[in-house]
C-alpha cells in the first residue's frame, strides 16, 4: 500500500453550496492526521497548469458558510485529452502528491476515472452538485441548499401569482435529472411538474392546468425542468399561450441563483462528514471510490458505479405530487 503523506484537493465542474465546507473539512482532517495538503485551483485545469497552493487550518478559516468554491472551478476541456491528463500526472508527481480528493459531480468523477485508469494515483471523490444525480448517495452536497433557494423564490412568485390570477411557468435546473423539479414542486405545492425526459405533450400540460381551473384554482405554479421534452419554461409557456387563454401567463427562470448562496445546515454537516471520511479512507489506501450518505450512514461507492448508474426518483413521489396538486 502506498503511503499517503501529501494530499491534493480540488473542486471541479459546476459549483455547489457546501463545497467550501468540504474543502475545510478535508484540509483540517488532513492536518490533524499530520498530512501535507495542497489545494489545486480551478479544478483539472489547475492540475494541468500546476496551479497549486499549500494549505493549512488557517487557509480555510471563515469559509464554512460561504457559497461557491474558494479553490475555483472549471469544466476542463484539456483534461479530456491524453496530453492534458499526462501533464496533470507529471505535476502531481513533481509536487509529491500521493493521493487526490476531488469534489464535484459526474463530470468530475469521469475526470478522476480517466486519471486513475491511465496512471497510478489514489483518488477519493466527494459528491457535490445541486442536481443530486449520483448513484449510491441519497444526497449530494448543495442539493438541499438549492432546493431551499428555489422554494424561497417560488413562494414569492406564489404571492404575486395569487394576487393577480397569474399562471407562472418556473424553470428549474437539474440537467437530465428530475430531483430538483420533483422535490421543489412538492415543496411549493406546484399545480404541475414537468420532468426532464418525461414523454409529455403541450396538450397533456394544458389538460392538467384545465383540471385545476375546473376546481376553481385562480392562479398556479408549473415547474418546468430545464431539459423537459417540451423545452424550457419560455418554450412551454409560449406554446401554451397560443392555445389556452384562461390565465395570464408569466415566466420565471431561476437560473444560476439556485447554485449560489450560503449552504444550509444539512449541507454544511454533510460536507464536514464527507470531507472527514474522504481523508480517512484515502490515508488507509482507498482509491477509485466516492464517499456518500445512504440511509443516514456514510458509505463508500465505486466511482464507476456512481457515474454509470442512474439514481432513481422513488415512484411514489410522482403519485404524491399528483394527488397533492389536485
Ligand atoms: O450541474 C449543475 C448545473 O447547475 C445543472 O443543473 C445545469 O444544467 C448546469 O449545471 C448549468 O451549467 P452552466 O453553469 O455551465 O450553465
Amino acid at each position: 500500500m502506498r503511503a499517503i503523506n501529501t494530499i491534493g484537493v480540488l473542486t471541479s465542474g459546476s459549483d455547489a453550496p457546501g463545497m467550501n465546507a468540504a474543502i475545510r473539512s478535508v484540509v483540517r482532517t488532513a492536518t490533524y492526521m499530520n498530512k501535507k495538503i495542497i489545494g489545486i485551483y480551478q479544478g483539472f485545469d489547475g492540475l494541468i497548469e500546476g496551479n497549486f497552493v499549500e494549505m493549512d487550518n488557517h487557509s480555510v478559516s471563515n469559509i464554512i458558510q460561504r457559497g461557491g468554491t474558494v479553490l475555483k472551478s472549471t469544466k476542463s476541456e484539456r483534461f479530456k485529452t491524453r496530453e492534458g491528463i499526462k501533464k496533470a500526472y507529471e505535476n502531481i508527481v513533481t509536487k509529491g502528491i500521493d493521493g487526490l480528493i476531488v469534489i464535484g459531480g459526474d463530470g468530475t468523477f469521469r475526470g478522476a476515472t480517466a486519471l486513475i485508469s491511465n496512471y497510478n494515483i489514489n483518488i477519493v471523490g466527494i459528491p457535490a452538485t445541486i442536481d443530486n444525480d449520483l448513484y449510491g448517495t441519497d444526497y449530494t452536497i448543495g442539493y438541499n441548499t438549492a432546493l431551499n433557494t428555489i422554494i424561497e423564490a417560488i413562494d414569492k412568485l406564489r404571492d404575486t401569482a395569487s394576487s393577480h390570477k397569474y399562471l407562472f411557468f418556473v424553470e428549474v435546473m437539474g440537467g437530465d435529472s428530475g430531483f430538483i423539479a420533483m422535490e421543489s414542486g412538492i415543496a411549493v405545492g406546484a399545480e404541475a411538474i414537468i420532468m426532464p425526459g418525461e414523454k409529455i405533450t403541450i396538450q397533456d400540460i394544458i389538460e392538467q392546468i384545465e383540471q385545476g381551473r375546473q376546481k376553481n384554482k385562480p392562479s398556479g405554479i408549473i415547474i418546468v425542468s430545464e431539459n423537459s421534452n417540451c423545452g424550457g419554461a419560455y418554450e412551454v409557456a409560449n406554446k401554451i399561450k397560443e392555445q389556452y387563454k384562461h390565465y395570464e401567463i408569466k415566466i420565471a427562470v431561476i437560473g444560476h441563483l439556485q447554485r449560489g448562496g450560503s449552504p444550509c445546515c444539512y449541507d454544511r454537516v454533510l460536507a464536514s462528514k464527507l470531507g472527514y471520511y474522504a481523508v480517512y479512507n484515502l490515508v488507509r489506501g482507498a482509491s477509485n471510490i466516492m464517499v456518500g450518505i445512504k440511509n443516514n450512514k456514510i458509505v463508500k461507492v465505486p466511482i464507476i458505479k456512481a457515474i454509470k448508474q442512474n439514481p432513481e426518483i422513488n415512484p411514489e413521489m410522482f403519485e404524491i405530487a399528483k394527488i397533492l396538486s389536485l
